[in-house]
């Protein structure tokens, strides 16, 4: 009886033989997966808009109170008189919580499926692909704090009247840029879902008339026209797409880009270059192995540099983006025909 005892407490606590780190990634897993599911249900916003009274039975707004308790107990929301709100540490998670809707709606089951892929059990993009939808939205509400406000700073010191943008996702950048800077533009993106989203958000915009949505394989150059008249093109967390094809498949895409858009045009790249190796790094291992499992390579921004200078395009700017090791490239059309 006296042995069980203090076993027991120190069990409880994790304490023990000292701390025990897998609870770090237990609770890590459990919130990641909470969170990013009730923003994929739209429940999240409802916190994010103010308190919920903790009077209701089952909990206000579709929000159980078992959930509301949890998440007071892991410190993202508090309770005080009645009502639950996020703390500065449930509102600082939320303010990114691009993050983890990204890895978990649109990668949770591919790294769930790691041992089947490493066994031949099942494999990446014949039995398990990623989730189109949750991968352009993760990505849009990353962007909107970590991308387009400096791409916006960049894009400001350019003139361009028509965009295109390979791999648009649900168009979040296109409607801004259409917004601040009263361009014209063409959205391609394979995935019909995200296609789908891209249509609905600028018709919701009010913006029909300027943007349009082509869904299909921004590889496929010859089929986007709209080149040709396009003074910039975007390509944010795409070209790694085409770099899975090979270098020189890589190099070719660049090139034919240079011959389609006119001479002076713009191109402004969004990339994450691959995991350094440098302890604690933030974001990048996890993003270089995904991209490993889907038999993706990343390319450093002086590996970007040398493929864009040997198509003939030059570089006007490189920019740290919010994410970390990610860049924002700027590069110049020194071929094609003038405009
Ligand atoms: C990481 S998301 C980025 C979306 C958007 N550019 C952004 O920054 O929010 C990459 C997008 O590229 C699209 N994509 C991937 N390969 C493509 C291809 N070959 N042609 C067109 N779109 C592609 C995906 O469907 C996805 O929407």
């Amino acid at each position: 009886m006296t042995d069980v005892q203090p076993t027991l407490k120190a069990e409880q606590e994790g304490a023990g033989d000292g701390v025990r780190p897998v609870f770090e990634l237990f609770e890590g897993f459990a919130l990641t997966s909470v969170l990013a599911s009730l923003e994929r249900a739209g429940l999240l916003e409802r916190l994010e808009g103010g308190g919920l009274p903790a009077d209701a039975d089952d909990g206000p707004d579709g929000l159980p109170l078992a959930t509301l308790r949890y998440l007071a107990q892991r410190g993202i929301v508090e309770e005080s008189d009645g009502t639950y709100s996020l703390s500065d540490r449930g509102r600082a998670i939320v303010k990114d919580k691009g993050y983890l809707v990204w890895l978990q709606g649109g990668y949770g089951h591919v790294l769930a499926a790691l041992g089947d892929f490493s066994t031949g059990a099942r494999r990446y993009g014949s039995d398990v692909i990623r989730d189109g939808r949750w991968v352009a939205d993760g990505s849009a509400l990353i962007g909107r704090d970590d991308v387009s406000p400096h791409a916006t700073a960049v894009l400001e010191t350019i003139d361009f009247s028509h965009v295109v943008d390979l791999g648009c996702g649900n168009a979040r950048f296109l409607i801004a840029a259409a917004r601040r800077f009263g361009v014209s533009g063409v959205g391609v993106d394979l995935a019909p879902e995200a296609c789908e989203d891209a249509e609905h958000a600028i018709a919701a915009a009010g913006l029909s008339d300027r943007l349009t949505v082509r869904c299909g394989d921004a590889g496929d150059l010859d089929a986007i026209p709209e080149l040709e008249r396009s003074d910039l093109a975007v390509a944010f967390f795409l070209l790694h797409e085409i770099f899975e094809h090979g270098r020189d498949a890589l190099m070719a895409y660049l090139r034919k880009l240079g011959t389609l858009m006119p001479k002076g045009a713009h191109m402004l790249v969004a990339e994450v270059q691959p995991a350094s190796g440098a302890p604690e790094e933030r974001w990048r291992p996890e993003f270089t192995l995904l991209h490993a499992i889907m038999r993706q390579q990343l390319l450093t921004e002086q590996g970007w540099h040398e493929a864009f200078t040997e198509a003939g395009w030059s570089r006007h700017e490189v920019v740290e983006l919010g994410l970390p090791g990610a860049i924002l490239l700027l590069y110049r059309n020194e071929n094609g025909a003038e405009a």
